[in-house]
């Protein structure tokens, strides 16, 4: 098995990237080392089950950013990672722009990836809105850049929110069409990747709106919890998160309709290892007077260990930059097999 997944180094770490992803990327990392052998040795085998998991800083130029604040955001978005559970001894933890590999073999790869492919992609979609001539190449592009990160590492398996599928899904195009084109099928170049969702917090939504998904881009800091929240704003965020006056239904069908209820309700549940229907077996017939404050309790312990922690790691400047040093070596060594069978294949000569 080889876990990979990233994310972008921008903004804070919130509710929606920890249920949907980061979690899952803890839990995987901790089954992964069931028997606690899977320390990174340096120069150690690149066969056995791992774990790679990165800050995509590349993909962060795609939209207009201040270099100060991307340089800021990755070494504490390193830190978050780390406060969050991801252990640098056990996963391989780095950042994208130390690995030339990553640009050059998206580059490789764009001779595969076809217009239409890329035209489709919601998200790219969504981000251009009407504006797609005033866009960067990048934005458009950067789906390539992503199937280049799992392909390179001849990912198994990348656990992701939702909102990643249908990227995933043109990773395993373009890995299938170059396979298909340039490789045989005895020996394939590159590796079909899995997409890993949870289904219990595959989409967490805005607190202030219902029907769009909980984001960094998103201009009210009300409408996300962040990781590094202290208590008195989780508490605040949780009150005022738009709800309705109905009280809680007893079953989950009762919250047809009700985007913002089923939000806060799933929220509690992937907090609690609870379905919505064990959650509401609970709660229905309440109203959110009572609801609001358990729910926050919840965040509140789950959220002020992994608080606590990243106030500490993020001011070792040094530390970070070792952890992300180190990482990047590891990686580097496990995407070059690839690479290199990835130019042969295209017939590219290199000395
Ligand atoms: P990014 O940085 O937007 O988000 C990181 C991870 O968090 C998940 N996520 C959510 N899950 C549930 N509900 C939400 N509201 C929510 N918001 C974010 C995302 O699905 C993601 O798993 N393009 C990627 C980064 C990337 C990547 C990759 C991921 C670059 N290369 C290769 C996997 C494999 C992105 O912008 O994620």
């Amino acid at each position: 098995m080889r876990v990979v997944s990233g994310i972008q180094p921008t903004g804070n770490l919130h509710l929606g990237n920890y249920l949907g992803a980061i979690r899952n990327w803890v839990r995987m990392q901790d089954e992964l080392d069931a028997d606690g052998s899977a320390q990174i040795a340096d120069g150690g085998s690149a066969d056995k089950n791992e774990c790679l998991f990165f800050l995509a800083d590349l993909h962060a130029i795609s939209q207009p950013h201040e270099p100060a604040a991307l340089h800021a955001g990755t070494l504490e978005m390193t830190a978050a990672l780390v406060a969050c559970g991801i252990d640098p001894e056990r996963s391989i933890l780095f950042n994208q722009a130390q690995i030339p590999a990553h640009a050059e073999l998206q580059w490789l790869l764009s001779g595969t990836a076809r217009m239409g492919w890329l035209n489709r992609m919601t998200q790219w979609k969504d981000k251009a809105g009407k504006n797609r001539e005033g866009q960067s190449v990048a934005l458009f592009t950067y789906p390539v850049l992503q199937a280049a990160d799992v392909l390179l590492y001849q990912a198994t398996h990348v656990p992701v929110g939702e909102d990643q599928k249908q990227h995933l899904e043109l990773a395993r195009d373009i890995a299938q069409k170059f396979n298909n084109d340039f490789a045989t099928e005895e020996e394939p170049v590159f590796t079909l990747p899995e997409p890993i969702i949870p289904p219990e917090a595959a989409r967490i939504m805005s607190l202030r709106n219902g029907e769009a998904k909980m984001s960094k881009s998103d201009p009210s800091e009300m409408s996300r919890i962040n990781l590094i929240d202290d208590a008195d704003t989780v508490m605040k965020k949780v009150k005022k998160a738009k709800t309705d006056a109905e009280p809680l239904p007893s079953e989950a069908k009762g919250l047809e309709g009700r985007a913002e209820a089923l939000n806060l309700v799933t929220i509690f549940g992937a907090l609690t290892g609870k379905s919505v229907d064990g959650v509401l077996s609970e709660y229905g017939g309440q109203g959110f007077g009572s609801f609001k404050p358990a729910l926050g309790e919840v965040l509140v312990e789950t959220l002020s260990p992994i608080n606590a922690r990243f106030i500490e790691l993020k001011e070792d400047r040094e530390a970070l930059d070792a952890i992300l040093a180190r990482g990047a070596a590891k990686a580097r060594e496990r995407g070059l097999p690839t690479l290199d069978a990835a130019y042969k294949a295209l017939g590219l000569v290199r000395g």
